[in-house]
């Protein structure tokens, strides 16, 4: 994307989000023109939209659409409100994505009923049952809009306040950044940029975002010999000298030993509530680096800067942190938002290709639980690129954790497969890492569905040909199935003593289950040591 200050600015999304209008206000804003696409469809073909789609289809009326972004991309300087399904078209989307800062606006299916009331000029929701139609198109074009770099969520806010939304975007735009902004209930907010060579932004990224003070950087062994110096020669660039915490790598010392040492460290640094803690690591950096920062002088501000594969789709994001005591993982911890999620995919070039494909069994487990289309990525050509691979697994825990940020209710969906991974990491004694783990467990869980009669029964192998593809392990030996449902008792997710379940429905939605019993389980592990 060129970022200059003419770029036009797209603004796409569903029908009913106000696109037409947010755009109008930003164009009246900016001092540039305005142009509705539909509008000028219409003048171009010299009647109404409902009258080109009963006249001549809607394959025309997509090819007028198609034929007139292209000349408009031509062009700099404009804002454009686009048709709801106009950059659905792959090669459309691409090239707007390419020559403008192109927004989707969204809302939810029951904001775009109210707000379309009974407008009946819309060929594509002609008919009845007008919910239903909202939400089956919304899921057809979900795939396209995941897509989009940016996002701006319309339900229960004004045109100005949206438009002000997409103001920010368009001061903010970067070549290549994304912006995901997370919004939780409470109103606090934080922007997850994500884009290749953000690293050495950073210092640039925390002055633009108001993120000054003192900075301790906490990393481990590994991560601190690959890209400490490159962090801390941006920072010497931009005149600050932020101290280096590096710490042992590994799960095993993800522990409150581990956290005391940070301390002695934070304060021999002279760090004041004024300063904040940038984690540069995978998930054990983040987690104690947020759990230190979220204690230290009862509490800090912190970045994180994931490092992993698994850190960047997961464990970055929605303000989880702790450690592992000596009885269980991560017992120990507490909520704590970052101010700021910085994503520099040229990282992962020095993750070793386990770690990676641990990280992709996360990918995957998103793409079940909310995105058939990822899914689907995996089991064709792949996804496009490392970048919308990480945009759409993000989407996916960004969604869950704004409606759900205390695991109240929908965040326990990100615990798919993970009743059963947990459980299998534990009789390893922990030499089957958590993703391999995870990916194990994603089987049994489609297994047990499928037995139940919850989910089609070609979903475990679809599954399963997924993971394999990536390289995960798709079997297992050495463990019996009731040491598996032992450890399995002893999780602490348990709910009075039920075993929560996550079990998937279909690729794309999953629900929580507290009624299966021993047997079914035994059953579902027996199927994954057998194959
Ligand atoms: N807070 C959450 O919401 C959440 C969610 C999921 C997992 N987690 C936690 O995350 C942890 C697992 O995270 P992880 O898989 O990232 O483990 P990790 O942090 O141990 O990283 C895995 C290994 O890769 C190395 N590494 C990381 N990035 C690297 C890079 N760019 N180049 C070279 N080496 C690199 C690390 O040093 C380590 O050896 C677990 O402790 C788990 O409990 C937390
Ligand atoms: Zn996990």
């Amino acid at each position: 994307m060129t970022s200059t200050a003419s770029t036009s600015i797209v603004l796409t999304g569903f029908m009913g989000v106000g696109k037409s209008a947010v755009g109008r206000e930003v164009a009246i804003r900016l001092g540039r023109t305005f142009i509705d696409l539909d509008d000028k469809i219409e003048e171009m073909a010299g009647m109404r939209i409902p009258q080109i789609f009963e006249t001549w289809g809607e394959a025309h009326f997509r090819a007028l659409e198609r034929k007139l972004l292209r000349q408009l991309a031509l062009q700099q300087g404009l804002v454009i409100a686009t048709g709801g399904g106009a950059l659905v078209d792959a090669r459309n989307r691409e090239m707007m994505v390419q020559q403008s800062l192109v927004v989707c606006l969204t809302a939810t299916p029951e904001t775009i009923l109210q707000r379309l009331g009974n407008d009946t000029q819309r060929p594509l929701l002609a008919g009845p049952q007008r919910l239903q139609r909202i939400v089956q198109l919304l899921n057809q074009r979900a795939a396209a809009y995941a897509e989009i770099p940016q996002w701006v969520d319309t339900s229960g806010k004004s045109i100005a306040q949206v438009a002000d939304e997409v103001l920010v975007l368009a001061q903010n735009q970067r070549g290549g950044v994304l912006r995901l902004p997370v919004t939780l209930p409470d109103d606090t907010r934080y922007e997850i940029l994500l884009g290749s060579g953000l690293l050495s932004h950073i210092p640039a990224l925390l002055a633009e975002q108001h993120l000054t003070g003192q900075v301790v950087i906490v990393s481990d062994e590994n991560v601190a010999a690959h890209w400490a110096a490159q962090l801390q020669e941006a920072f010497a660039t931009a005149g600050q000298q932020p101290h280096l915490s590096v710490l042992p790598a590994g799960e095993t010392h993800k522990t409150l030993a581990t956290i005391r040492h940070l301390y002695d460290d934070f304060l021999a640094a002279g760090l004041d509530r004024s300063g904040l803690v940038l984690a540069l690591g995978g998930g054990v950096v983040g987690d104690m680096a947020g759990f230190a920062a979220a204690t230290y002088l009862r509490g800090v501000r912190l970045v994180q800067v994931p490092t992993s594969l698994l850190a960047m789709v997961d464990s970055s994001v929605g303000g989880k942190t702790g450690v592992d005591l000596p009885q269980g993982k991560n017992l120990v911890g507490a909520f704590k938002q970052p101010n700021l999620v910085v994503i520099d995919p040229d990282l992962l070039a020095t993750l070793p290709p386990q770690e990676y494909r641990n990280g992709l069994a996360e990918v995957i487990k998103h793409g079940i639980i909310q995105d058939a289309a990822l899914f689907e990525q995996f089991a064709g050509d792949g996804p496009d690129s490392l970048l919308s691979m990480i945009a759409r697994a993000l989407r996916v825990k960004i969604g869950v954790v704004q409606r759900d940020p205390f695991e109240a209710g929908e965040r326990a969906h990100l615990n798919l497969g993970h009743t059963f991974g947990h459980a299998i990491e534990q009789v390893s004694n922990f030499a089957i890492p958590h993703g391999q783990g995870v990916a194990l467990g994603l089987i049994a869980a489609a297994t047990l569905a499928a037995n139940r009669g919850l989910c089609p029964a070609s979903l475990p192998q679809q599954i399963r040909d997924v993971l394999a593809r990536v390289g995960l392990p798709v079997t297992l030996a050495d463990y019996s199935p009731e040491q598996i449902l032992a450890a399995m008792t002893t999780d602490k997710k348990r709910k009075q003593g039920r075993i929560r379940f996550v079990l998937p429905r279909a690729v794309g939605q999953v629900g929580v289950y507290e009624d299966v019993r021993d047997a079914e389980v035994l059953t579902s592990l027996r199927a994954v040591m057998m194959m």
